[in-house]
């Protein structure tokens, strides 16, 4: 293929990752973004394929293997580890960049191409693309640990943690520039390989030391991070595509997390720098016993409660993503809206493992998206609403963010759901959220309880009703 048609397949590739962004910002127009965003990537891909004149082999193969394992694991996952697939693909974005720099820094003809000036500007981005990559790699892995349960919830606190912090990227730069002094003489790999070490250490120690409540930040952080390692790789590529669609990844994941921050009432730079979800204090620490009595209902008695009203709000959390109770759901909204009972769904920004998760469960199960409203759009409703089902959610739904200071979610806006007239929590039994922390939601005088799995719990509702 001409170098013309390659550049505008380039050029046609972005603007298609344009509109796909554009697409994924609202719920109705999401399906048409994830397409554009398909096909911008298989142009993408082809006219990358196309540009490439030895080695056809070793590609074609390399192809069918990230795709294969790409296609099985899509197919395997369930919805629930969506998060954990999402962190474990950034973690491949910073190994390819760490692997493409160093293969890019090992080109015996390097020194041929660069010279001077030109040469220190392609090791400063050769550098920054491993740093950034290696960051994003060992990070992501944490993430992922972290969002499967097989690392704790908890930050780790290294004593005088930030001077840690302050030590390595002092080092780093220190690195970068005997990085720079030596390559133009062939040398470089060893301050490269001990950088490398470093910015491993450092996504580590970042990503532990942030509390289980605060890891929607570090998701769409990991996101923003995985963007740039891309673009820096861009840059020592000489590749425009890739600098436009890493920046695209690295803004907008940026400007999400901007989101989740605000979101959850936090600053970005605290958050980063850990240490949120710390303090339990002793309201959130308190036991089940010492916070009172939880009351039950049965399926018909909700069922009762759900014909009796005029106002219902629909509080769905991770709990429903376990049960895969969403088209029950959507089921039981379609009887009660026949009745005329005004339902609605209120979407806390962090409710599941990763942002926008109620929605696409919602969605998948086609409640139509007129009836799904966010958080702030909702939450001075409460008081008007009879009936408030709280589906397998906890920590958007903890009143103690408002009232204890020492709890981890202190200051996280929550859904004042307890402001209604009746509120039903479904969960399998007492125990904690994400967070950690006992809900004193459940003890409230108007909090009613139908203990078991949410699917199964609605779907015995669903008959009652
Ligand atoms: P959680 O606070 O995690 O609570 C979920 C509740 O669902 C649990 O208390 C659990 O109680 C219940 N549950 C689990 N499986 C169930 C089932 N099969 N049937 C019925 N109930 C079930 O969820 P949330 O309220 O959605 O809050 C989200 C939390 O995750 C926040 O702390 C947020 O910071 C964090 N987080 C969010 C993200 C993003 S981006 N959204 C990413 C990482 C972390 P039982 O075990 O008693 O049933």
């Amino acid at each position: 293929m001409s170098e013309g048609i390659v550049t505008a397949s380039y050029v046609g590739a972005t603007i298609l990752f344009i509109l796909a962004l554009g697409g994924l910002s609202n719920q109705e127009t999401a399906r048409r973004g994830n397409l554009f965003g398909m096909i911008g990537m298989s142009v993408a891909l082809m006219a990358t394929m196309s540009a490439v004149t030895a080695n056809w082999e070793i590609l074609i193969v390399a192809l069918l293997i990230g795709a294969s394992i790409g296609l099985i694991l899509a197919k395997r996952v369930q919805m629930t580890e969506m998060p954990e697939l999402v962190a474990m693909l950034h973690s491949l974005v910073g190994l390819a960049a760490v692997l493409v720099g160093f293969a890019n820094f090992m080109d015996p003809e390097r020194l041929q191409h660069f010279t001077g000036i030109e040469l220190t500007i392609h090791d400063v981005e050769t550098y920054l693309g491993i740093l950034i990559g290696a960051i994003t790699l060992s990070g992501s892995i944490i993430a992922f640990g972290k969002l499967s349960g097989k690392i704790g919830g908890n930050p780790m606190l290294l004593p005088a943690r930030h001077w840690l912090n302050l030590g390595l990227l002092i080092a780093s730069v220190w690195y970068c520039i005997e990085f720079v002094n030596q390559s133009a003489s062939g040398g470089g790999l060893t301050p490269l390989l001990i950088m490398t070490g470093i910015a491993l250490l450092f996504g580590i120690h970042m990503v532990m030391a942030i509390g289980g409540a605060d890891m929607p930040v570090v998701v769409s952080m990991l996101n923003s991070y995985s963007g740039w390692a891309a673009s820096a790789t861009g840059f020592m590529l000489s590749n425009d595509l890739l600098i436009v669609t890493g920046a695209l990844v690295g803004s907008s994941g940026a400007i999400l997390s901007y989101i989740m921050c605000r979101a959850m009432n936090r600053k970005f730079i605290s958050v980063i720098a850990g240490g949120f979800g710390t303090t339990s204090g002793a309201g959130s620490a308190a036991s089940v016993e010492e916070q009172g009595e939880v009351i039950a209902l049965q399926a018909p008695e909700v069922a009762g409660l759900l014909l009796e009203s005029k106002e219902i709000m629909i509080i769905p959390g991770y709990g429903m993503a376990v049960a895969q109770a969403q088209h029950i759901v959507n089921e039981i909204t379609k009887t009660l809206r026949g009745k005329k009972i005004n339902v609605r769904f209120g979407i806390h920004p962090v409710a599941g493992r990763m942002p926008g998760h109620m929605n696409v469960l919602l969605a998948e199960a086609k409640v139509p998206y007129d009836i799904v409203f966010e958080m702030d759009e909702i939450n001075d409703d409460f008081p008007d609403i009879d009936v408030s089902i709280i589906i397998g959610a906890n920590d958007i739904v903890n009143p103690s963010a408002q009232t204890d200071p020492e709890s981890p979610i202190a200051g996280m806006p929550v859904m004042e759901c307890w402001k209604g007239k009746t509120t039903i929590v479904l969960k399998r039994g007492m125990a904690t959220g994400y967070a950690g922390v006992q809900n004193p939601l459940f003890f409230k005088e108007n909090t009613r309880m139908l203990f078991g799995d949410a699917r199964s719990s609605l779907d015995e509702v669903f008959k009652n009703l």
